[in-house]
């Protein structure tokens, strides 16, 4: 496989295909697996990454999967580096690289994405260990007041890109606007419309090579709390009009998070956006987390009895997945029935 930034940009969004993140940090991975009551061990942490890692068939659909750095470090139970296995299936190895989002000082209920201490370093490093692409989120909430133009001017994704295309790694650039709070589906486009501006601002004025980077945006969608829903078709015009009005077409690939929307919904969305009749100058695929995981990491419930259907739960939400990148997913393409809703505490497994 070529590893120019350009190829491993177009290799992530090849027709089809689409990111698994599995790069929640430790505290948030043992948070999810408390609420199932799974121990969170270095060792039990391994199992689930590597079964994720390995179910059949899901590298038609997985073209790259962000680790964290345990995990980047951590070998499979035959010994193979994670990294590895990944590329032994013709998956990208990518990292994440930030180390969180931290009170943003002067600026109270906001935050600020840090990391760039060193950061060049450790880029080098991970590509030593096989990573192609790096990930970096940037956390943006809603409120009557918010944000300020301190928090989204302040985020540093523009460094970290720069820093990410100097060490050979496609840098995506995730500056996520969260469903929290009460915001109607109107304020979260202007705010999204406001923060993707910037954002692009700042690469062009750090000379950020657009055509070797992923943007990985959230959804246009109503906070949890506003008291309306908004449908499907609603969801995808008014995500594809911020995009098509705010991200340049020299960008590749958009890849969406899932950001605590239901997993079949993210997949519905995801489709319907694809469907639009619209010119759409990059690939529209997803880069999911909860979304991706969800499922696999109930069905396997920390028993080893259950690896195969966690393995089986990951490969259907990809393949269902890689479907609604092209449009071309249906309900039939469920194995079991449209369920009312998830759990209300999964979608609190975001990561800090
Ligand atoms: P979700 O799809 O669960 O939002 O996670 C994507 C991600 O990488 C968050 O940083």
């Amino acid at each position: 496989m070529s590893h120019d930034l350009e190829s491993v940009a177009a290799t992530l969004v090849a027709d089809g295909k689409g990111i698994l993140a599995a790069d929640e940090t430790v505290p948030t991975l043992t948070k999810r697996f408390d609420t199932l009551g799974i121990p969170s061990t270095e060792q039990s942490r391994r199992t689930y990454r590597e079964m994720l890692f390995t179910a059949p068939g899901a590298a038609e659909f997985i073209s790259g999967v962000i680790m964290q750095d345990e995990t980047i470090r951590q070998k499979s139970s035959d010994g193979t580096p994670l990294a590895e296995v990944l590329s032994k299936q013709d998956i990208l190895p990518g990292i994440k690289v930030d180390i969180g989002a931290k009170p943003l000082a002067g600026s109270p209920g906001e935050t600020v994405t840090e990391g760039l201490d060193g950061l060049r370093d450790r880029l080098s490093e991970y590509h030593g260990m096989g990573a192609r692409f790096a990930k970096w989120r940037a956390v943006i909430h809603i409120t009557d007041a918010l944000p300020s133009v301190v928090c989204v001017s302040a985020n540093a994704l523009a460094r970290y890109a720069a820093l990410c295309q100097e060490q050979d790694l496609v840098p995506i650039v995730e500056p996520e606007v969260l469903m929290d709070g009460s915001h109607s589906m109107e304020r979260c486009e202007e705010v999204t419309g406001t923060v993707l501006h910037a954002v692009f601002r700042a690469l062009f004025e750090q000379g950020i090579a657009l055509d070797r980077m992923l943007l990985k945006p959230n959804m246009v969608i109503a906070g949890k709390e506003w008291p309306h829903s908004a449908s499907v078709q609603e969801v995808a015009t008014a995500t594809l009009r911020c995009l098509r009005r705010h991200v340049p077409a020299a960008v590749p690939g958009i890849v969406f998070l899932s950001g605590g929307q239901d997993d079949r919904v993210a997949t519905v969305h995801l489709d319907a956006i694809n469907r639009l009749p619209w010119p759409k100058p990059w690939r529209i695929s997803f880069s999911y987390g909860r979304a991706l995981q969800d499922h696999a990491l109930e069905a396997w419930h920390g028993r080893d009895e259950n690896l195969g259907a966690g393995r089986q739960a990951l490969y259907q939400r990809a393949r269902c997945n890689s479907a609604a990148s092209l449009g071309r997913y249906t309900d039939e393409m469920e194995a079991t029935p449209v369920r009312a809703g998830s759990p209300p505490h999964r979608r609190e497994w975001r990561d800090d």
